[in-house]
């Protein structure tokens, strides 16, 4: 995902922003670039792939070390290819600018530019951005009120840096969705980024802006103002006194907590291992030999165990609907005690975050023996999964250090709707795929709107969990994608917060877990704008018949389940294709057993009696 980093002050601007890209290579980017004032001019220096490119092309402008203002990004393409015309920073006249994020009414904003005359050369939203800032300071206003009077025009969770030739020495940011950090440079200046880690170096005083801050640097200081009204706002500084473990933790209480937040760049580093991020096409995994195995499939077979079984079954929902093949998702430890019917034109394949499961490794083994053709799905290149299958995909989510698997979970499924859109589109079956595609992309900047430490549903959940904590047990139940969602969350729920409960079919209930509901059972009902919504409310009404506490999750307007529970927690507002989803409801369910966690005061991290690599069967 894109990264953001400003600064102006003492320092040499360039060497600060290089460190600055360095600390935020994490989030993932295939494009990069610097801009930088020489004199009162602006000088661009941007390419595509990794950050040495850019560095290369610095080391030819030696006086680049004498810049004391500039601005620079790392790139993940959404709108448009990863090339270096895309590459950020882009400029408009005398106004260069990055940007992080989606525009979501850039069609009609380009319209606009264009009827007025305006040429964008590249294929971002984030370049007309500096169109409207450019039109507004060309009729004599400021920077600052251009920046702010543009961001009205536009919609979507993003937030940008601008500078301008008619104002060296300024550097502008917005937030307004995706994260931005501001701290003053103890030697004079200020240094602006999307998030903490490249300001550690120089300061641990930041402040992380609020959604609608403006914030303005000059080499003299800072300013905060309000993006509508125009007011300056005042914003505590917070101390990040992070000891060398927090710093791992990145300030994050628990590894858990960090990687339920890493999970956009997670899936921004899964799908640049895992498609052609040069084609045109929508899905376009890139050549590798488990894409030959995919093509020629005539049924599939996944094996693995727990989260990795939960993401499984997920992705069975997508193969066959798209793809049309017929899946079986098997329990690893079942499946290698069985006599499976199972003949050559099945593809087996095994999803395990370690790569090293006991259960899931023999499976894979023994069927590649036997001359079947295997993948290996896996977080752990030079595991021995990823050895014993006939081919091995990797899910780029980095160290998943929490016992409980989060992130992982959500790049699995990744990977599976991937190789299900990609085979929906060789077959012919999958009509919204390019739809899907471009949300697919989006995807990890909406994720990381709302993923924020402080965000109001973050709020929401902790208060849910305060007041559902002692009650005897809890169902989670949902239908269709739901369903795999409503396991994964009983299972985060036990695991880490040692309380019973139990994953169902919303439909299941009443063939004999009904029985045990009274009030002091939780029933948390996740119940989006799917296919299958007005099915699982009846089921809800059912239980709520019978005296449960009724926890309702569901699209924010969605009155008449918000009305019905007892309970209450809005999923963010966007729209979204459904069968996306499972990818926004899954942090949610996540934070819940979180919560919970924190509030028993359980090793959330070890939790007690697992392993995070089961090794033995
Ligand atoms: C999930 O939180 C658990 N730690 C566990 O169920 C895990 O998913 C399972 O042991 C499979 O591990 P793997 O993905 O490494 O194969």
């Amino acid at each position: 995902m894109c990264g953001i980093v400003g600064y102006v002050g003492q320092r040499p601007a360039v060497d600060v922003l290089l460190r600055g890209l360095r600390r935020l290579e994490y989030r993932g980017y295939d494009s990069a670039g610097v801009a930088f004032f020489r004199g009162s001019k602006i000088e661009i220096q941007k390419s595509e792939g990794k950050l040495e490119n850019v560095e290369k092309l610095i080391n030819q402008f030696p006086e680049s070390a004498e810049a004391r203002c500039g601005i620079g990004h790392t790139r993940w393409a959404t709108h448009g290819k990863p090339t270096t015309q895309n590459a950020h920073p882009h400029r408009t006249g005398h106004v260069v600018l990055v940007h992080n994020g989606i525009i979501e009414n850039y069609q009609e904003i380009k319209r606009d530019l264009v009827h007025r005359g305006h040429q964008p050369v590249s294929e971002t939203d984030s370049e007309l951005f500096g169109f409207l800032v450019f039109e507004k300071m060309e009729s004599g206003k400021s920077l600052k009120t251009a920046v702010a009077e543009s961001f009205r025009e536009v919609t979507g969770a993003c937030s940008v840096v601008v500078m301008s030739e008619k104002e060296p020495g300024t550097v502008v940011g917005v937030r307004n969705g995706s994260p931005l950090v501001a701290a003053v440079d103890p030697k004079g200046g200020v240094i602006l980024a999307s998030d903490a880690q490249p300001l550690l170096e120089y300061t641990r005083e930041v402040v992380f802006l609020e959604h609608g801050d403006l914030v303005l640097g000059t080499s003299s200081g800072i300013s905060f103002s309000d993006l509508k009204t125009g007011a300056t706002v005042s914003r505590s500084t917070s101390v990040l006194d992070w000891s060398p473990a927090a710093l791992d933790k990145q300030g994050y209480d628990h590894y858990m907590l960090k990687e339920i937040f890493e999970q956009p760049s997670a899936m921004v580093d899964t799908l640049n291992g895992l498609l052609d991020r040069a084609s045109a096409e929508s899905f376009p995994l890139a050549a590798q030999p488990a894409v030959e195995l995919l093509n020629t499939a005539e049924r599939i077979v996944i094996v693995a165990c727990g989260t990795a079984w939960h993401a499984s079954l997920m992705g069975k929902y997508w193969l066959e609907k798209w793809a049309r093949v017929p899946v079986s998702v098997e329990l690893a430890s079942e499946f290698r005690y069985r006599d499976p019917a199972i003949d050559k034109r099945t593809l087996v394949i095994g999803v395990s975050q370690s790569g090293e499961t006991a259960d899931t490794l023999a499976v894979i083994t023994e069927l590649r023996k036997k001359g079947f053709p295997t993948i290996a799905v896996t977080n752990t290149r030079g595991s021995t999964l990823a050895r014993e299958a006939q081919a091995a995909v990797f899910t780029n989510a980095g160290p998943e250090i929490g016992v409980a698997a989060t992130k992982t979970f959500t790049v699995q499924m990744l990977t599976l709707l991937c190789f299900a859109a990609f085979l929906g589109k060789r077959r012919g079956q999958s009509a919204d795929a390019d739809e899907i595609f471009s949300q697919t992309l989006r995807l990890p900047h909406l994720l990381s709107g709302y993923l924020d430490v402080r965000s109001p549903l973050r709020q929401a959940i902790r208060e849910t969990a305060k007041k559902l904590l002692n009650l005897r047990g809890f169902f989670f139940i949902g239908r269709g994608y739901c369903f795999p969602l409503a396991l994964e969350a009983a299972l985060k729920l036990k695991e880490i917060a040692y309380v019973h409960a139990e994953g169902y079919a919303a439909g299941e209930l009443k063939h004999g877990p009904i029985a045990m509901i009274d009030q002091d059972i939780a029933v948390i009902v996740l119940a989006p704008n799917d296919a299958w919504r007005e099915k699982t409310f009846s089921n809800l009404e059912e239980v709520k018949a019978r005296g449960a506490q009724v926890l309702g999750i569901g699209n924010p307007r969605d009155e008449s389940l918000r009305k019905v529970s007892h309970f209450w927690i809005p999923l963010p507002e966007m729209e979204i294709h459904e069968s996306l989803i499972p990818f926004v409801l899954t942090p949610v369910i996540q934070l819940l057993s979180y919560e919970f966690a924190v509030l028993k005061g359980t090793d959330i991290d070890k939790p007690r009696n697992l392993a995070k690599s089961v090794t033995v069967e």
